[in-house]
């Protein structure tokens, strides 16, 4: 028998008392409601709609737009300026100078009929000055409080330079490492990437929409857009009803849960549906179903891509449909096409939307506005913005993140760490080796270069004056194949020296052969990753990989050091180590030294399966048995079937061993909560971390589910001998599923199998029922 639980009309077949916990299909784990808002709802209302009466069709319009304002497109500021001078602007974003933003509040609050002041956003990513690591080395932590600390830190310095709104986290699950965009999110997993995206907010946002010190998070691209077809930016997405609850949308409603008080809707059609226009998605589900409270803004330009799908008639046709799917703002095109929010006064006379749905759209960003206090503080604070800025403390978060989001994939004979008293040279090669801009990772813009460290900057400092550290290149990095716009903004480009590889490659390998051991620093330029940054290879760009093989052929010992935010496919090279550090922010050197030398030992573990080649995308763990289980690994006949490296894994400088795994009711009702414990124990020789992951798997019931899912972890410190319990508990959420047979959510009546260890292979197990019948 199974719980079936009905979302709309919130009625259950069976009468249970926590179907109501369930309605919300995400973890309980992430749904932390943000605390009360020391401003009533009443208060805030009556202050909007008293705004609201005063304003005409086109200061309305004007609110619930936002323009670019980027300084060096020719014109786009003067042009914006005058739109903000006239009340017709809500919002900007692109603006990172404090001096800049105050400006232009200016001419918002004093030259205004209304004096509304303006909404600053900007995509602080992973950072504003202090850059952290990229997010899915955050999400490589396994630690949402690493997650939640970084972007506390990000958001103190957005705020003290004026910024107000942060279009982050990036919830969206990426199951395709083609897909540019997989560094932004938490990988492929919907239980990590719940957590992962609770904690941001909780980080971004503080206790409340309106904590001092503190940004309106907005968790996007909803929903959907990490399944772009071939991994392809902004192309469409087909995902199943089954797929999309239960994959793509919980890190949303988990978000939302945490209090997140935007949203930022896709460029993509969703099952043919733009999301942008999507009234299922932004109003039935968003709101209707989840009780989202805060605003919603299109992706750039993608209420006029209604136009480009193919989905409205003209741009007069796109604002409607856009207004009226549920869109709050739009965010206009960056690059000269028009604002289709501009038309809808015309609309309004013309009768095609009422008063009463641009008002509503105009109250919900006048109520952001309010709750964050911009009323009372519109301006910007200079003095204060540059010691925010400076704060020596946020640097010391960004290493000890570092730290904590490197993944040991391979460790031969245990050649790491690094003994500096036994080491008396080592060859620093690659050409990312000493690129302070590649190490930052991209979606930066307010970084200073002068204080990033290089990974050959961080050796240098750790290693002392007895270990000889030299450098080459390499290898040059090569250009994209098709250049970016992120290229051409003010210092977001790396630059580059000339580098010859018909004399350098050699060079390079002559400098392996005289040292002692080479640490080789691989991967992925910066600009290769993030938007428009797909690509049809995981192979290294360039002659990377000639590099590797010839510097492994010396017979010196080689670390290899992956900058890199997707899995690579090395072609079976055997380095003795191999450590993913990710792009791993302002002090990444120092925390790679720090990692190499033995300072602190890596506890990583990946947030996605690591292919052996392109041709197994996509590899999710979570995958439905089938036909012949056994012969999985030989699907392709040329090929074996597993990853290279498992989705969890990852290795440390010491052992552990999980034992004594206990389920403490092994017979629940649906309805109740399962307690789990296990003890781990750390069977090395030195403080380590590990993560202790707790998998479930249903073994029959009103659909077929994953051979694993993942349903808690714990990343825990432990000292040599230490043993520790960890326990979780497997409430009803995380029993039940969305499933296609009655288009519903479920709990079944039925066998669970539960696996625990430190990766999605772990071997320990039991099992539990779940049954009325058999209590
Ligand atoms: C387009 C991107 O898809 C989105 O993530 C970003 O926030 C906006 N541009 C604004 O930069």
């Amino acid at each position: 028998m199974s719980i079936q639980i009905f979302r709309g009309t919130r009625r259950a077949v069976a009468a249970v008392a926590f179907a109501f916990a369930i309605i919300a299909g995400a973890n309980a784990q992430s749904a932390q409601p943000a605390a009360g808002n020391p401003l009533p709802d009443a208060e805030v209302s009556a202050r909007a709609d008293a705004l609201i009466a005063k304003m005409t069709p086109e200061e309305k319009a004007g609110q619930i737009t936002q323009y670019f304002n980027i300084a060096f497109i020719p014109g786009q500021s003067e042009g914006v300026q005058a739109e903000v001078a006239a009340g017709r602007a809500g919002s900007l974003l692109f603006v990172t100078d404090p001096a800049e933003i105050d400006r232009l509040q200016h001419i918002a609050v004093d030259k205004t009929r209304l004096k509304i002041p303006l909404l600053f956003a900007f995509d602080v990513i992973h950072g504003l000055r202090t850059i952290m690591p990229v997010p899915i080395a955050v999400a490589a932590s396994w630690d949402p409080k690493v997650a939640e600390d970084g972007q506390r830190v990000a958001a103190a310095e957005a705020r003290a330079s004026g910024l107000h709104w942060t279009f982050a986290p990036m919830v969206d699950i990426a199951r395709d490492p083609r897909w540019g965009r997989i560094v932004e999110g938490a990988g492929e997993d919907p239980y990590l990437g719940a957590a992962m995206a609770a904690a941001q907010v909780r980080g971004f946002q503080g206790d409340y929409l309106g904590s001092p010190g503190h940004l309106i998070s907005g968790p996007k691209h909803f929903a959907g857009y990490g399944a772009a077809l071939g991994g392809r930016d902004y192309d469409e997405v087909d995902l199943s009803d089954s797929e999309l609850w239960n994959t793509y949308l919980p890190p949303f409603k988990a978000a939302i849960d945490a209090g997140a008080g935007n949203i930022m809707s896709a460029y993509m059609g969703l099952n043919g549906v733009p999301a942008t226009g999507n009234r299922w998605l932004l109003t039935d589900v968003l709101r209707k179903e989840w009780g989202f409270k805060g605003f919603v803004v299109t992706d750039a330009g993608a209420a006029y891509d209604l136009l480009t799908h193919e989905f409205a008639s003209s741009t007069t046709d796109a604002g409607v449909r856009a207004l009226q799917a549920g869109i709050d703002m739009e965010m206009s095109p960056p690059f000269g096409a028009p604002s289709v929010y501009k038309m809808l006064p015309q609309s309004l006379a013309g009768g095609t939307i009422t008063t009463a749905e641009l008002d509503t759209a105009v109250r919900r960003v006048l109520v952001a506005k309010i709750r964050m206090g911009l009323f009372e503080k519109p301006y910007v604070d200079l003095k204060q913005a540059k010691r925010v800025l400076a704060d020596p403390q946020h640097r010391v978060v960004s290493r000890a993140a570092a730290e904590r989001t490197a993944v040991l994939l391979r460790n031969e004979g245990g050649l790491l760490p690094l003994d500096k008293n036994k080491i008396k040279s080592i060859a620093v090669i690659g050409p990312l080796a000493d690129s302070a801009r590649d190490t930052l990772g991209p979606w930066v813009f307010a970084h200073d270069l002068n204080e990033t460290v290089t990974v050959l900057a961080g050796i240098k400092a750790s290693a002392g004056s007895n270990v000889r550290v030299d450098y080459s290149p390499g290898v040059t990095m090569p250009a994209r194949f098709h250049p970016t716009f992120f290229d051409t903004m003010p210092g977001s480009a790396a630059k580059r020296d000339e580098v010859d590889d018909a004399s350098e490659l050699p060079r390079a390998v002559a400098m392996a052969k005289a040292s002692d051991m080479t640490v080789l620093v691989l991967g992925e330029a910066q600009n290769m990753i993030g938007e428009l940054a797909s690509r049809s290879s995981l192979d290294l760009p360039g002659r990377q990989q000639e590099l590797l093989e010839a510097v492994i052929a010396t017979g010196k010992p080689v670390v290899v050091l992956l900058m890199t935010a997707r899995p690579l496919d090395l072609k079976n090279s055997k380095p003795g180590a191999l450590m993913n550090i990710w792009y791993p922010g302002t002090k990444g050197g120092t925390a790679v030294a720090n990692l190499l030398f033995g300072e602190v030992s890596p506890g990583g573990k990946l947030p996605y399966a690591w292919p052996r080649t392109i041709g197994q995308i996509p590899l999710p763990y979570a995958q439905l048995r089938s036909h012949q289980p056994k012969t999985a690994e030989e699907r392709y006949q040329n090929e074996l079937g597993s990853p290279l490296y498992p989705f969890g894994f990852g290795l440390s400088y010491s052992t552990f061993e999980f034992s004594n795994l206990k389920v403490e009711r092994p017979m629940v009702a649906p309805g109740e909560s399962v307690p789990v414990s296990v003890d781990v124990r750390n069977t090395g020789s030195r403080d380590a971390d590990e993560v202790a992951q707790l998998y479930i798997h249903q073994r029959y019931g009103s659909s077929a589910r994953p051979v694993r899912e993942l349903k808690g972890f714990q990343r825990v410190t432990l000292k040599p001998g230490e043993t520790r319990t960890i326990r979780f508990t497997l409430t009803p959420a995380e029993l039940s599923y969305w499933t296609s047979a009655m288009h519903s959510w479920v709990q079944d009546e039925t066998t669970f199998d539960v696996y625990v260890g430190n990766s999605s292979q772990a071997a320990l197990t039991t099992t539990f029922e779940v049954g009325k019948s058999k209590r």
